[in-house]
């Protein structure tokens, strides 16, 4: 417990401690002592990143004088990373690990979890190679080591990048006592397609919250120090585009213009970078022509040049040898070349950099020099992360890291947090459904999913204690006052198992459905065509509602699933994603009012897959819809010829920033500090972090119960050289509102919050019309208009 309290206790107030440090380009995150006291997110400028760590100058004579002693086989050694205890097969590279490691042919190696196997090949590396360079050893830890969090955009939708960080930190925790120190996590690839199953892994659809996610798991992976024990280098992944997959499909090419880039994808990388994120990850998909894994675009001018990262890039799995799929490579010799000259380092187990590299240099098509510049960022990241003076763990340690308490705690917490009310209809008592009462009530839970009891994606499986969303119910209400109906699987199912549902809920006061998807129908490789309840389930929800007595619904999943029907006929539906190792306790301390839910979407919830991809900061058309009512087939020419369907409205589901609650608020007018701002001296400012407008609203909980309300800010900028979208969100913040007590929220905006990516690519203010809200969600609540005159 003191262990673990040492990391959590460094966490309090770290908004406070976070507004003197850089989280992104556009974001930062600011503890303002205003009238609601509570952390502000809002755009502030570029910081420097921390001192030690990957950018830590006093790493530099320590990589020199390490590189001017390797030979050229061993620099190209350290380029190379294998996964170990993968089945092998084409592009999963070798396997005799001990013997390459022998022979410094091997930088760094992914996938070994067991900490004795880990030191076994540790101490090939140190005792029988000749410079006794250590292996860094790699691990996907997307939301959790063996204590799972929810997944990240269950995360994400908590709106609190405070429990981002504490949940990163356990598990850099958990990760590094076990001998891993390097996650490749955060992905913070912006995801506006729901049939893209990657939207899973990282913060949804918006640049600015992206980037306060991202910098937030780079704080708690490198913790305060990087070189700790206890610290993991974060990799900030897919460089770039990897979620504007054409079609949602996994791997596809993306087509991203320049502008769109800037504005959108390359934010929450930019914030990571200049958290400190000690590794980025070339993507698979092929942006606009060039594979991400050889464009020396993104790879080299954006991440090198114009954002000075001095870590590691590392390609993904076998990116370099899709090259030659890709098209831009006739061979593996090709394909190494275009991806060490764009600036990949470390390839991850295509091989074709141990079989390719030395040819290369010998032929002169790569330079020594250019060798040389990837090793010296492997050889850095290794050094960062004090690995040449502790290059073993602790395996006796090893499993005290894990499960602690208070990380249960946080696990619980965080999923509680992620949880989005989407829908708590009143019945014919004037009462809504949730929160139930602790009455004698007997519940049925059915549906395939009731009975899981850890919810993992991606995470390497837990052992530890768990709580099935049925085992849960029982130990609240007991054991005789819950029955289970599986009534179907999640892909199959038969009449009969529907039926005795059916049946079961008709015996039962009330029924809870737990349906969605299995963990592997989203995460990569998991792109969907249809959004809507897998196999049977839409057919045992409709039979079930059919029996008459009041239902829940809980969707688990790692998108939004189209279900029009359930968002029409169930009376209370909530969005649990994939909630992790205390998903069970969590959501029912939540159906019982234990805890108010707070969360909100992060991305557009679709009413169908037609809609795909949607997100709520589009650009406007030159035929908006208006006031056309969308929900009529357009039976006339002033109906028709606007940006619509014919046979769906425009609009979503629910949209991005929705989340409801047991309580209700109000939002009272947005107020703004002033009415004209000048684009001149808003350049004049930029990075400067100088508050230049403010923002308030009051707020007020018209409800009995006490809540916590996330509070938003966007803005809409219209007549700048390139069209700006509808509403941009550039500052929330989270409040606890008693019941009908009003409290007044307010933004500190700095200049940052109004520049734009312009015509020529650059960012900076010009004069527009402004419009500013702050609302409950991206598709409510009324501006308050200023301009920024030249
Ligand atoms: C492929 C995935 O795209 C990437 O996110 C992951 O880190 C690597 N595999 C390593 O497992």
């Amino acid at each position: 417990m003191a262990l673990l309290l040492s990391f959590i206790t460094p966490f309090r107030g770290s908004a406070n401690r976070s507004a003197l440090k850089s989280v992104g380009m556009q974001f930062i995150a600011v503890l303002v002592l205003n009238i609601a006291a509570c952390a502000q997110y809002t755009a502030g400028p570029i910081q420097p990143a921390a001192s030690s760590g990957i950018n830590d100058p006093s790493l530099n004579p320590r990589v020199e004088s390490i590189l001017k002693q390797m030979t050229l086989e061993e620099k190209i050694g350290q380029l190379v990373q294998y996964s170990a205890g993968q089945p092998t097969g084409p592009g999963t590279g070798r396997t005799d690990y001990e013997d390459m490691i022998a022979h410094e042919q091997i930088g760094s190696l992914f996938n070994v979890v067991d900490p004795h196997q880990i030191n076994a090949y540790q101490h090939i590396a140190m005792e029988k190679t000749r410079l006794h360079i250590p292996i860094v050893f790699g691990l996907d830890v997307i939301h959790g080591f063996k204590t799972e969090f929810p997944i990240p955009l269950g995360l994400a939708s908590t709106w609190d990048p405070t429990i981002v960080e504490k949940a990163s930190r356990v598990a850099a925790m958990e990760a590094s006592a076990d001998g891993i120190r390097w996650t490749f996590s955060p992905m913070v690839d912006i995801a506006r397609d729901a049939r893209w199953g990657r939207m899973a892994e990282g913060a949804g659809e918006d640049p600015f919250l992206g980037s306060a996610m991202a910098a937030a798991y780079v704080r708690g992976y490198q913790g305060t120090r990087l070189n700790a024990p206890d610290s993991i280098a974060a990799c900030a992944k897919h460089f770039v585009g990897y979620g504007a997959a054409e079609g949602g499909r996994d791997y596809n090419t993306t087509e991203i213009s320049e502008h769109t880039l800037q504005q959108f994808y390359l934010p929450p990388f930019h914030a990571a970078v200049d958290a400190g994120a000690a590794s980025v990850m070339s993507a698979f998909n092929n942006l606009n022509g060039t594979p991400s894994s050889a464009n020396p675009f993104t790879l080299k001018q954006v991440l090198r040049n114009e954002w000075s990262f001095r870590g590691v890039v590392v390609s993904d799995w076998n990116a370099v040898g899709e090259l030659i799929p890709q098209g831009i490579a006739p061979d593996e010799a090709t394909a190494a070349r275009k991806a060490i000259l764009a600036g990949v380092d470390l390839d991850m187990v295509s091989s074709f950099y141990h079989d390719q590299l030395e040819k290369l240099v010998t032929s002169g098509q790569v330079t020594q020099a250019q060798i040389d510049e990837a090793v010296r960022h492997v050889l850095r990241l290794k050094f960062a992360l004090g690995l040449f003076e502790h290059p073993f763990v602790d395996e006796a340690a090893a499993p005290k890291a894990l499960y602690h308490p208070e990380s249960l705690e946080l696990a619980q917490a965080a999923a509680e947090r992620s949880f989005v009310l989407l829908k708590n209809a009143s019945g014919t008592d004037g009462k809504a459904l949730l929160p139930l009462a602790n009455t004698n009530q007997n519940i049925a839970v059915i549906g395939p999913l009731g009975e899981d009891s850890s919810y993992p994606n991606g995470a390497p499986p837990g052992i530890g204690p768990r709580t099935s969303l049925t085992s849960a119910l029982a130990e609240r209400i007991g054991e005789t006052h819950v029955t289970r109906f599986k009534g179907c699987g999640i892909l199959d199912g038969t009449e009969d198992d529907i039926a005795a549902a059916v049946a079961g809920a008709q015996q039962a006061d009330l029924v809870i459905m737990a349906l969605g998807e299995s963990p592997d129908m989203s995460g990569e490789a998991g792109s969907r065509a249809h959004l809507g309840l897998p196999g049977r389930q839409e057919e045992l929800l409709e039979a079930v509602t059919g029996a008459g007595k009041p239902v829940v619904l809980i969707l688990f999943s790692g998108r939004p699933l189209t279900v029009p029907w359930a968002f029409e006929h169930v009376p209370a539906v909530i969005a649990a994603w994939l909630p992790g190792i205390e998903g069970g306790s969590a959501l029912v301390r939540t159906l019982f009012g234990d805890v108010n839910p707070t969360g909100k979407l992060v991305v557009s919830w679709a009413r169908s897959v037609g809609q795909e991809p949607l997100y709520y900061n589009a650009l406007n058309t030159g035929r908006p819809p208006g006031d056309v009512d969308l929900t009529r087939p357009p039976a006339d020419i002033v109906a028709r010829y606007v940006s619509r369907y014919i046979d769906e409205q425009n609009s979503p589901q629910f949209p991005f920033g929705y989340g409801a609650s047991y309580t209700t608020y109000s939002y009272g007018p947005a107020q703004i500090s002033t009415r004209s701002l000048s684009a001149a001296e808003l350049n004049r400012k930029l990075h400067s972090n100088a508050p230049v407008m403010t923002a308030e609203a009051d707020i007020t909980n018209t409800g009995a119960r006490a809540g916590k309300e996330i509070v938003e800010l966007y803005i809409r900028l219209q007549g700048t050289s390139v069209a700006e979208p509808v509403r941009m969100l550039k500052g929330f913040q989270t409040i606890a509102l008693g019941p009908r007590e009003t409290r007044r929220v307010k933004f500190v905006l700095t200049p940052e919050t109004f520049a734009i990516w312009n015509a020529n690519n650059q960012f900076a203010a010009e004069p527009a019309k402004l419009s500013v809200w702050i609302s409950p969600d991206s598709a409510h609540g009324s501006p308050a208009e200023a301009e920024i005159v030249p």
